[in-house]
């Protein structure tokens, strides 16, 4: 490649950091520079890594005018659907960190841009990029299961809701049943070849953010920390999904999958982690399955994952594509299915009973 892959930052908080350590590390990528809404913010940002070159800016605007082949969006949620819309209007390839954004009239509006930019829009789920993550997949593509009509997500943190702009509703829009699980939902979904989803029932609470005994920013706490929701998916699959940031409990259970001819177990490899989180890494993974016609189970060999890694494979695989000119390692088709479960967990709980998803727009 000649020239090399002018990249900027749109977000320069915590996460943005992972994104600019991943991007340091591929010969083709130049750092063009970084937006922040925060005055300074993107200026001190990219000196901590050198940059000093690099242009800093307040507004995402006057980056995306620097002639710029890809960003990633790394600010808050309620923000990533205004800033990758207008980045692939501007031309760029773009990776939006996880949650695509917060409802569908946003996810259809990212998806309507992608289309007409002919730009690839991928999300930021590193633990796609495991390889024990991956065997999952295989073992059910494999047909080993039969088919498949029931899936459970498991995890959940005991202790662990963050801080900063992930517990209001201005900035985060939602909590723990989008912010970790659109992970589990990913795994789950990917695992099964991302079927439709039709209906949503569910229920969210905020019973541990919103108490001072257990949370020390109560008063700023605006969102869930713990949701639960059955899920029909197309091909007459349920998923039982439940995420929970806080919670008088090790985990919500493991990863469950329920095949006509075996089952899968899948366990979280870090209990110690926040108290029980699910954190993208896969655990044991145990065949559940008749051997002579006797019930029997095996586990299956998995290797160790080093999150790290995780997050370098997410970043390369999207400057791969746009080098390449690939298409989306997560492509959209996979992620509004996610991202309208999300939708549907939260006009659920909004209402109080069963929705249907909202996604006519992809017949139109
Ligand atoms: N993939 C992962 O492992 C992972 C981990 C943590 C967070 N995240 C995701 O990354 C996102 C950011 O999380 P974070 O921890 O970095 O949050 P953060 O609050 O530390 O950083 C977000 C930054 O975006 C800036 N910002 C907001 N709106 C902006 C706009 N319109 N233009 C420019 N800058 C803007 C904010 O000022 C802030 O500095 C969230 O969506 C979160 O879900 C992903």
């Amino acid at each position: 490649m000649d020239k090399k892959l002018r990249i900027g930052i749109i977000g320069c908080g915590g996460i943005a950091h992972a994104h600019m350590r991943a991007y340091l590390e591929i010969p083709e990528v130049e750092i063009v520079g970084g937006a922040d809404i925060v005055p300074g913010k993107a200026r001190k940002f990219l000196d901590e890594f050198g940059l000093t070159d690099a242009k800093a800016f307040d507004c995402a605007t006057d980056l995306l005018k620097c002639e710029l082949d890809a960003v990633s969006v790394c600010t808050y949620n309620s923000q990533h659907a205004v800033c990758a819309v207008e980045a692939l209007e501007a031309g760029c390839h773009v990776l939006l960190e996880k949650p695509m954004c917060l409802n569908m009239k946003e996810a259809q509006a990212i998806y309507e841009a992608e289309k007409k930019s002919g730009k690839i829009l991928t999300i930021g789920f590193q633990p796609r990029y495991g390889a024990n993550f991956q065997q999952v997949k295989e073992i059910i593509s494999s047909g080993t299961l039969g088919d498949v009509y029931y899936v459970q997500t498991g995890g959940g943190r005991r202790r662990g809701i963050p801080g900063g702009t992930f517990i209001e509703k201005d900035t985060a829009g939602v909590g723990a049943l989008a912010d970790i699980g659109c992970y589990a939902l990913d795994f789950a979904m990917n695992s099964i070849g991302y079927p439709k989803p039709l209906t949503v029932s569910a229920v969210a609470y905020d019973h541990f953010g919103k108490n001072p005994k257990y949370y020390g920013d109560a008063e700023r706490f605006s969102v869930d920390d713990f949701s639960a929701a059955f899920v029909r998916l197309e091909g007459g699959i349920t998923l039982d999904f439940r995420m929970s940031w806080a919670m008088h409990m090790d985990t919500t259970g493991d990863f469950l999958f329920l095949g006509k001819d075996a089952g899968l177990k899948v366990k979280q490899p870090n209990l110690e982690l926040w108290g029980g989180a699910w954190d993208g890494t896969v655990g044991q993974i145990t065949l559940y399955h008749d051997m002579c016609g006797k019930p029997t189970s095996t586990v299956i060999p998995t290797g160790t994952e080093i999150k790290s890694n995780l997050f370098y494979s997410k970043v390369k695989a999207f400057t791969d594509a746009v080098i390449n000119g690939g298409t989306a390692p997560i492509p959209t088709s996979q992620i509004l299915y996610n991202q309208a479960i999300i939708d549907g967990i939260i006009r659920s709980v909004a209402c109080g009973h069963e929705v249907e998803t909202d996604l006519a727009f992809l017949d139109k």
